[in-house]
C-alpha cells in the first residue's frame, strides 16, 4: 500500500537514537536544547521551546495568553481536532469560522462575522504549509496563535510562519516534514511567555529542588520545589530530539523532494477538468508542501478506486463544527464543501518516482 503521509528515516537516525540510549539518559537533556537552538537558528524562530506534541503545544500556547475564563477564540472548523480541544481544555470557547475554498485557510473575511466583544484571540492554521494571508488578520488587532504544524518550511514575505502572531506552534510527529516520532514546540518573541512555558512544560515546577537549594541564602532542601501553578507534564526527550537533529540536516533535501512531487502532480492534472488542484504559493510566500489536497465531485469513487489500486488517500480534516462534541448549528459552506469533495493524495519523501508515476497513471485512467 502506498501511504498518504510519511517520513523517511535511515541508519543515521537509528545511530543517533542508539547513541542517546548508550549515554544512559533518554529523557530531556542536551539533545533537546541542541535541537531547540539549531531549529531556532535555521528558521529564525525566537525562543523555540520543544514539548512532547503539537497538540499539547497548542494547549500551552493558549494558556500562555492568560485570557479571561470563557473567552471566545476563533479558529477554522477545517482543522485538526486538538486545535479546538486546546481551547476547551484551557477553559475557553472555540468559535468556528469558515476557510477560503481555494486555499483551505482562514481569511480576515471568514473571521470577521464571528468577532464579538467576547473574542479574545484568533487561531490560524497554515493548511498544507500554504501561508495564511496574515496582514489583514493581524490588522484585526487580536492576539493570534499560529498553528504552523504543516508549515515548518513556510515563509510569508520572508518571515517564517509561526513568527507572525503572538505564539507559533509546530508539530514534529511522525508524518510531519520534520519528524521525530512525537513532538511539538512553540516560538514567541515574548520572554515572559517563554519563562512561564519552561515551568509549565514540567508540571509548573519553578526550578528543580537542587537549583533552589544552591541559590544563596536558600533554606530549602534540594528535594523541595516550588510550584506556582498546576499544569500537565509535556516534556520532550533526547531520544526524539536526536532524531529531529538528523531530520533537520536533511530538511532542505526532503523539502526539494516534496516540491518536486507537488510540481509533478500540478503538471499532470493541469488539464484534468474534474480535478481542482491546490493553489501554488504566491511570489511572496514559501510553501511547505506538507500534503497535496485536491477537490473533485467524484471524491468517494476516486478514493475507493485508488484504495483498490493500493493507494491510500484520506481527507484531512473532517470539519469540527460537524462533530457532536461541539454541538454547533452553524453552517460553514466552504468547510462543508471540502468535507464532500476534498482528498489528500500521497506526498512525502518516501515516495519513489515509480510511485508517483503509478498514482498519476491510476488517476488519469479513473472513469468517473
Ligand atoms: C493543523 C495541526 N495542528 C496541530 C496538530 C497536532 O500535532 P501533534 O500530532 O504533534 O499533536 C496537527 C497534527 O496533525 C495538525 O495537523
Amino acid at each position: 500500500m502506498i501511504s498518504v503521509f510519511g517520513s523517511k528515516f535511515t541508519e543515521e537516525e537509528a545511530e543517533a537514537v542508539k547513541q542517546v540510549l548508550l549515554s544512559q539518559w533518554a529523557g530531556m537533556g542536551k539533545k533537546v536544547t541542541e535541537f531547540e537552538l539549531e531549529l531556532a537558528q535555521k528558521r529564525h524562530l525566537p525562543n523555540m521551546l520543544l514539548v512532547d506534541s503539537g497538540s499539547n503545544a497548542l494547549y500551552l500556547a493558549i494558556t500562555l495568553l492568560n485570557l479571561p475564563p470563557n473567552s471566545e477564540i476563533i479558529l477554522p472548523s477545517f482543522t485538526w481536532v486538538a486545535c479546538a480541544q486546546a481551547v476547551l481544555l484551557a477553559g475557553h470557547k472555540p468559535v468556528f469560522c469558515d476557510v477560503d475554498i481555494q486555499t483551505q485557510n482562514v481569511t480576515a473575511e471568514t473571521i470577521l462575522p464571528h468577532i464579538t466583544p467576547q473574542t479574545k484571540a484568533i487561531m490560524v492554521v497554515h493548511y498544507a504549509g500554504k501561508p495564511v494571508d496574515m496582514n489583514p488578520i493581524l490588522a484585526l488587532g487580536l492576539p493570534i496563535i499560529e498553528d504552523a504544524a504543516h508549515a515548518i518550511h513556510s515563509n510569508y514575505y520572508g518571515k517564517a510562519c509561526g513568527t507572525l502572531g503572538k505564539i507559533g506552534v509546530f508539530s514534529f510527529d511522525s508524518i510531519k516534514n520534520l519528524a521525530m516520532g512525537e513532538g511539538g514546540g512553540i516560538t514567541t518573541q515574548n520572554e515572559a511567555y517563554l519563562a512561564r512555558a519552561k515551568k509549565l512544560r514540567y508540571c509548573g515546577i519553578e526550578k528543580s529542588g537542587f537549583q533552589q537549594s544552591q541559590a544563596q541564602q536558600s533554606q530549602n532542601k534540594w528535594w523541595e520545589y516550588h510550584i506556582s501553578e498546576a499544569f500537565i507534564k509535556m516534556l520532550p526527550t533526547d531520544l526524539e530530539a536526536s532524531i529531529a537533529l538528523i531530520q533537520l540536516q536533511k530538511m532542505e533535501k526532503y523539502q526539494a523532494i516534496r516540491k518536486n512531487i507537488w510540481d509533478t502532480y500540478q503538471k499532470a492534472f493541469e488539464n484534468t477538468e474534474w480535478i481542482i488542484r491546490p493553489q501554488n504559493p504566491e511570489p511572496y510566500e514559501r510553501h511547505s508542501y506538507f500534503t497535496y489536497f485536491i477537490r473533485t465531485p467524484f471524491r468517494d469513487e476516486l478514493a475507493n478506486y485508488l484504495l483498490d489500486k493500493k493507494i491510500y488517500t484520506t481527507l484531512r480534516y473532517h470539519p469540527l463544527h460537524l462533530n457532536a462534541l461541539y454541538q454547533s448549528t452553524k453552517v460553514l459552506p466552504n468547510s462543508e464543501k471540502l468535507n464532500e469533495q476534498g482528498l489528500n493524495l500521497p506526498l512525502h519523501p518516501n515516495l519513489s518516482e515509480t510511485d508517483v508515476t503509478y498514482i498519476i497513471d491510476c488517476i488519469t485512467k479513473f472513469k468517473k
